[in-house]
């Protein structure tokens, strides 16, 4: 067969195949390994995979890039994120370090809104180039796909616009990206006191554009301090009804219900669940709702309470991993950190937070069939790692084990010099 690429001889090959759906349970362990493994690509998908001795023979390859001695497997996928905003909230940071706390400096006009003030103040251009490079940077720690929530607009005009850049990204940069339409992730200063018109305006006025302007999920922030569990209901009801997907943060502080709901209403994702009772993980083990964790939020926030993934896994949760990446409480944009992390304070195998961080993470953005595994048909999105061990992300950490990112079968990092 004529292939544009070969990749072969990778000392060990993560297929991370999985025949259907997300893995769960012992699952979640499985990469799919193959050592001396290899993979063709043609046409930006992946048409042969197995050991090098079975591709070579069948490949005849425009390109060739010998592995040895090194890791492949698929790209990354982070499954959370607020990349796009504008400015910076090192002033906050520089307060919990003196022992303000997230929910004080929100409370006081500041947090969330801080950003929305900025974000606003931006026009399209600014916004864009402040985000490009952040999504760059994302690209370079191997991430290829990556869901982005607007929720710093507030606003019809505002969220619009923060559509738009996240469209505009993903048309121009490597990276693809997943929209998320998050209006309801604050009340806004000019609503305050008044949350149900602000509610009415999310449902009637801004739910039904975002959804015309390429919104592919609907999520909203549950928790103290933000949104009720029955603003929650409500607004991802009308979601539901509008097409989209839908998402919630549950439980990142006080335990609401969120999880219930998401299981309830059959949301793809439940994200942050710190304090999510067991009854509830059971619920969403029942509906096969992702779990979505965010380690990086509470080391950013400098907490001692992370998810419960380990029990997760034990009731067949199936559990994804993101890097929740917002300018407040976790300016992260590596998933290779996140699974360090997740090792740690999680209690997840490398395995675990590395099929978390691809397969999983591609089904809780509705991308299953498309990214995160190298199987036959998918999209050849290839990390060449600078390691012979997979157990290095986990491991080692703070730097970046990629060497070499392909996207759709072509080499997109480190970028070519001319
Ligand atoms: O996921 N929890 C709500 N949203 C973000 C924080 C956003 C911000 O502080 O700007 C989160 O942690
Ligand atoms: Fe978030």
């Amino acid at each position: 067969m004529k292939v544009d690429l070969l990749i072969h001889r990778a000392a060990w090959l993560l297929t991370i195949a999985s025949p259907q759906g997300p893995k769960v349970g012992p699952a979640m362990g499985d990469l799919g390994l193959i050592e001396d493994g290899a993979l063709a690509v043609k046409d930006g998908r992946i048409a042969l995979v197995g050991k090098s001795s079975e591709v070579r023979p069948q490949a005849e390859a425009r390109e060739e890039v010998d592995a040895s001695g090194r890791v492949v497997m698929p790209g990354f996928v982070d499954s959370h994120t607020h990349l796009v905003f504008a400015g910076s909230r090192v002033e906050e940071f520089e307060m919990r370090l003196k022992g303000a706390t997230y929910l004080e400096i929100m409370a006081a006009g500041g947090g969330i809104m801080s950003t929305v003030r900025a974000t606003r103040q931006a026009n399209l251009e600014e916004l864009l180039a402040q985000s490009r490079r952040r999504l760059d940077r994302v690209l370079v720690y191997g991430t290829t796909t990556a869901e982005v929530k607007t929720g710093y607009g507030l606003n019809t005009a505002q969220e619009l616009k923060m559509l738009e850049a996240i469209k505009s990204l993903d048309e121009t940069h490597p990276v693809d990206l997943v929209a998320t339409f998050l209006g309801a992730h604050a009340i806004p200063e000019e609503y305050k006191g008044r949350s149900e018109e602000y509610m009415d305006m999310v449902v009637k006025e801004m739910l039904p554009q975002a959804a015309k302007e390429g919104a592919c999920f609907c999520d909203i922030f549950c928790d103290e301090g933000a949104f009720t569990l029955a603003q929650s209901r409500r607004v991802l009801e009308a979601a539901k009804a509008w097409g989209l997907g839908l998402k919630i943060h549950a439980d990142e502080f006080k335990t609401l219900g969120g999880a219930a709901l998401a299981a309830e209403l059959g949301a793809t994702s439940a994200d942050h669940l710190i304090c999510t009772p067991e009854e509830e993980l059971r619920l969403l083990a029942e509906a096969g709702t992702i779990a979505v964790l965010l380690p990086g939020t509470p080391f950013g926030l400098g907490e001692e309470r992370y998810a419960p993934a380990r029990r997760m896994i034990e009731l067949s949760v199936p559990v994804a991993l993101g890097t929740d990446l917002n300018p407040g409480t976790c300016w992260c944009e590596s998933m290779q950190f996140v699974i360090a992390l997740a090792a740690r304070k999680m209690g997840m195998t490398s395995a675990e937070a590395i099929v978390a961080s691809t397969l999983n993470a591609a089904y809780a953005l509705g991308k299953g069939a498309e990214a995160g595994s190298l199987e036959v048909g998918k999209k050849a999105d290839i990390l060449i790692l600078d390691t012979s061990d997979y157990r290095d992300l986990a491991y080692r950490f703070g730097g970046n084990l990629v060497a070499r990112v392909f996207k759709g079968g072509q080499p997109v990092w480190p970028k070519e010099v001319d």
